[in-house]
């Protein structure tokens, strides 16, 4: 068969700009001259000698031996995502739980204190609360709001790491990653960053001093509602080694070689898609806003945020996501979404279509009613993660469905 020999590109992806670099970073030369990198669909490596064998099962970090530890499409995926997060890291997963779990026990020993930002993904506040207690794992959380005054006083001895999420899910409340990051380094402590809702192209987590930033692939990165992917990012090799010989190798939450190949894919348009998003969201939040049957409006970049000042200080543009309640609670927010006709009804987040949700009635059900309070989620609080239609076309719909409340 016809093999082509073609030299490595001399391409230095670290002075690229984003959409450059999310092209072309982590591409391979392939044998046969492929634009696109083949997917490496394949189980297992062969080896030429059993002594080449124990040579490569030598360090798993740089060969391939096996699936679930290392792969070329898992590979060029790790490649791309350290790339565009500016990390020397990356380890991926099977889903953004399989990373944030993966990275928090590798991480984590028995006797060891973490502290957490309240307002969270559920499934983050599950594992925290009712997994580390089974591991010998204490915690604390601190309201992001409050971070000047509450963030300190709970740092302890064993206290390893402070966990944020920025923007919140549901609540779009954000924290200071730049300020936590220098009262957590003071104690010693680690800061990971779930920068799933932000995106890479909003915010760098590591550029403003946190250790690791993790990612649910499932939503922005693949972009298109088809893959379910998980992502760790750092600087610290150590910790990167911890994460893909520690927690994936020996947990096995491994992303399948297609999957690694549709979140390639999904990441090469990652900064035209998410710029659009911000934009569709900002004049969707607007609308919003303007409408008097609207009671709250929780968006990074309307001026009338009380975080806008941080979110201009630490975000290119305000996301896709947006939360607010409509007046009448509960009912009211319910007549509305089940009254859309272009929105649709589901969960997940950062597809092309638009899709809403009531927090309280279906993400964060399994979460206490005060906890869900104190963390901010009020029962009418409908999520809305903005998609890639026009967006004159989703007022026109949510104007018809607030109809259904209450005419004007
Ligand atoms: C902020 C955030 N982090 C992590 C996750 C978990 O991601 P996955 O569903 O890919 O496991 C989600 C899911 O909605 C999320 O919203």
């Amino acid at each position: 068969m016809k093999a082509f020999k073609l030299k490595e590109p001399e391409l230095n992806v670290d002075n690229l700009k984003f959409n450059t670099k999310q092209v072309h970073a982590g591409e391979p030369r392939d044998q046969y001259g492929a634009l696109i990198p083949p997917i490496y669909q394949t189980s297992t490596f062969y080896f030429d000698s059993t002594d080449a064998a124990v040579a490569e099962f030598g360090d798993f970090m740089d060969s391939f031996a096996y699936s679930r530890i290392t792969n070329p499409s898992q590979e060029y995926l790790e490649e791309k995502l350290a790339a565009i997060e500016h990390g020397r890291g990356c380890v991926a997963y099977a889903s953004g739980m399989g990373a944030i779990t993966g990275a928090l026990f590798a991480a984590l020993r028995q006797g060891d204190h973490a502290i957490f930002v309240k307002a969270k993904y559920s499934g983050t506040e599950e594992v925290a609360e009712d997994w580390f207690s089974r591991f010998g794992i204490e915690i604390d959380s601190f309201s992001a709001e409050r971070l000047d005054t509450d963030l300190e006083p709970l740092f302890r001895k064993n206290t390893k790491l402070v966990y944020l999420e920025s923007p919140a899910n549901p609540t779009m409340v954000l924290v200071d990653i730049e300020k936590a990051a220098k009262i957590a380094h003071s104690h010693g402590a680690k800061v990971f960053v779930d920068n799933t809702f932000a995106t890479p192209y909003n915010t760098n987590p590591l550029d403003l001093g946190a250790d690791v930033v993790i990612h649910s692939l499932t939503k922005y990165i693949g972009g298109h509602g088809d893959i379910l992917g998980g992502a760790v990012i750092s600087n610290d090799d150590d910790f990167i080694r911890e994460c893909k010989l520690g927690t994936l190798m020996h947990f096995g939450s491994v992303i399948a070689p297609f999957t690694a190949f549709l979140a390639c894919r999904g990441l090469k348009t990652l900064g035209i898609r998410v710029k659009q998003h911000n934009e569709n969201a900002l004049k969707i939040a607007r609308f919003l806003e303007s409408d008097p049957r609207i009671e709250i409006v929780r968006y990074p970049f309307l001026e009338s945020n009380p975080q806008y000042e941080l979110a201009k200080k630490q975000m290119k543009g305000g996301g896709g996501m947006i939360s607010f309640d409509v007046a009448g609670g509960l009912e009211a927010g319910k007549t509305v979404i089940n009254s859309l006709k272009l929105c649709t009804l589901a969960v997940s987040l950062g597809d092309t279509e638009t899709l809403v949700e009531q927090a309280a009635a279906m993400t964060h059900t399994m979460i206490p009613k005060e906890t869900r309070e104190a963390a901010g989620i009020t029962d009418g609080m409908i999520r809305m993660s903005v998609g890639l239609e026009d967006p004159d076309d989703i007022i026109a719909d949510l104007k018809q469905a607030l109809d259904k409340v209450r005419p004007l």
